[in-house]
């Protein structure tokens, strides 16, 4: 729940002719929310133009005083844990998984690239949606932040002073005072992880796609070894990110990148990565930090294990993979599929990859100690994916009729729901139309809550 509604906040507020411009900013951005509503009912993904630019003139100088008045989140997370772990006993063992209320609303989710989480993050944006919940976005693009922990609060989108979020799923580097500025550090805090050698290989193949810049130090490797960039990198990593070199570092979307988003200091890559102490104490520091961290290569048990902590419905889980895998064809390149790295390889990249593999290593274990613990686990997990197959056959092919929905019965495992067809549309978002749906409810919400105060 958020604390104290917008209107509230706006009323307490000092000087009120700031706000009498942002509510005419505002009436720019409700215009604009109803040509973007006709684009998006059209089935048209619309151009963010317009849009942007009716928000940009509605900007003024006072966004400093939107943010940040409520500084003070830090609670004692691991009370908080335990009273999470408790909570999730009990709905378990209760005889009806399926009536659980007492959803829990306020959630961090710490998006790591390249490790299925533009799908998670999929999975939390219609949950916030469908319940008006508000989530901490950036203004433009995807990113709260990329190379550095801080949150600018002109990076995010408009809202009232001291206004407390629900939701964080937003690319970030996590760092836990920044983020409880915004949502309360009693906030469900969850992550996942995937094995670093694929998530590493993924992000290669990924950024080599999307994002070569030319002169970068990953442009010269690929170039050397365009023949076969998975073999060049297994044999010499450091050559397509200079782990000596600050700068480079805090720029490489290669190395630990997901410690890296995590809040791994990068600032001395090198002798930081060969400093056990150091991981370990990082290592300690993302368990005190997070209630949960969920693995992508178990990600069907790890949608179920977060609905049992969350108290959520299995529709509230339900996706179609998003930004699964890079679009073959943009490639100049030739990847190879099942690498089977030889052992000079292997020692090769444990070292390069110290810190995400020792994350990685301890998480794994926790994670399946923690699905053991869960009372008809995998019987649930065998419901889910059956129902997820039958929605991936829906969205497939929805019978072209208009009004056309795939009803899901009443089972031990579910209340009775249904998907229609905009409700898969919604699942195949990528990212970045995603964010944009969300961003433009949220901020017509907004501005709707300050002309009627
Ligand atoms: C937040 O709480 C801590 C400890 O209770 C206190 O030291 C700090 O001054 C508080 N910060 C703000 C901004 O209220
Ligand atoms: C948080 O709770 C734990 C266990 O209940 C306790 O040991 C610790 O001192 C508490 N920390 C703070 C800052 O209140
Ligand atoms: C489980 O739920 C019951 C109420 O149904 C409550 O009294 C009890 O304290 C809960 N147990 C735990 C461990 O939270
Ligand atoms: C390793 O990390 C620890 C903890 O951060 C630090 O105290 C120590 O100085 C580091 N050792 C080296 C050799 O950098
Ligand atoms: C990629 O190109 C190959 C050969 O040109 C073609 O058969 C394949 O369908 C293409 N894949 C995609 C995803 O477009
Ligand atoms: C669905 O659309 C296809 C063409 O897009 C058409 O051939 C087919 O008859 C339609 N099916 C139904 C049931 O309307």
């Amino acid at each position: 729940m958020t604390e104290g509604s917008v209107s509230e906040n706006i009323k307490k507020t000092p000087g009120g002719n700031q706000w009498s411009r942002l509510r005419i900013g505002g009436f720019f951005v409700l215009i604009a929310f109803v040509i973007a509503s006709v684009y998006v009912s059209n089935g048209i993904i619309f151009s963010a133009v317009h849009f942007n630019h009716a928000v940009e003139n509605s900007r003024n100088e006072n966004l400093n005083d939107l943010t940040r008045e409520n500084q003070n989140g830090t609670q004692n997370k691991s009370q908080e844990k335990t009273q999470i772990k408790t909570q999730s006993e009990n709905v378990s063992q209760s005889k009806s998984p399926n009536l659980v209320v007492d959803e829990i609303q306020q959630v961090i989710f710490a998006k790591v690239h390249k490790a299925a989480s533009s799908t998670l993050q999929n999975i939390l944006l219609r949950f916030a949606m469908a319940r008006e919940l508000d989530v901490l976005l950036p203004r433009a693009q995807d990113h709260i932040n990329e190379f550095g922990p801080k949150i600018d609060p002109k990076v995010l989108i408009e809202h009232a002073r001291g206004q407390q979020f629900n939701i964080l799923c937003n690319h970030l580097v996590f760092n836990a005072q920044e983020v409880a500025a915004y949502i309360p550090s009693s906030a469900f805090r969850f992550g996942i992880l995937r094995d670093p050698l694929s998530q590493a290989l993924s992000a290669l193949q990924y950024y080599t796609t999307y994002y070569l810049n030319p002169g970068t130090t990953m442009w010269s490797a690929v170039r050397k070894y365009a023949r076969d960039p998975v073999k060049g990198f297994l044999d010499n990593p450091h050559e397509f990110c200079n782990e000596r070199s600050a700068y480079e570092t805090q720029r490489c979307t290669l190395d630990n990148r997901m410690s890296m988003d995590l809040g791994f200091d990068t600032s001395r890559m090198f002798q930081s990565k060969r400093n056990k102490t150091k991981i370990q104490e990082f290592v300690s520091q993302i368990e005190r930090q997070f209630d949960l961290m969920l693995i992508s290569e178990y990600f069907d048990e790890s949608m179920v294990l977060l609905r049992r902590y969350l108290h959520w419905q299995m529709k509230d889980i339900i996706y179609l993979r998003v930004n699964a895998a890079v679009a073959e064809n943009k490639s100049k390149y030739v990847w190879r599929r099942d690498v089977q790295p030889d052992t000079i390889q292997l020692r090769t990249f444990k070292q390069w990859a110290a810190v995400d593999i020792a994350l990685y290593e301890h998480f794994l274990p926790e994670f399946l100690k923690k699905i053991k613990k869960e009372h008809l686990f995998h019987e649930e997990v065998a419901a889910f994916k059956e129902v997820r197959s039958n929605v991936a056959d829906f969205c497939k092919n929805p019978r072209n009729s208009t009004g056309q929905v795939l009803n899901i019965p009443d089972s031990r495992w579910t209340q009775k729901f249904s998907v229609s067809v905009s409700d898969c549309e919604v699942m195949r978002f990528a990212e970045a139309q995603i964010v944009q749906k969300a961003r433009i409810q949220q901020l017509a919400r907004f501005y709707r809550s300050q002309r009627l105060s």
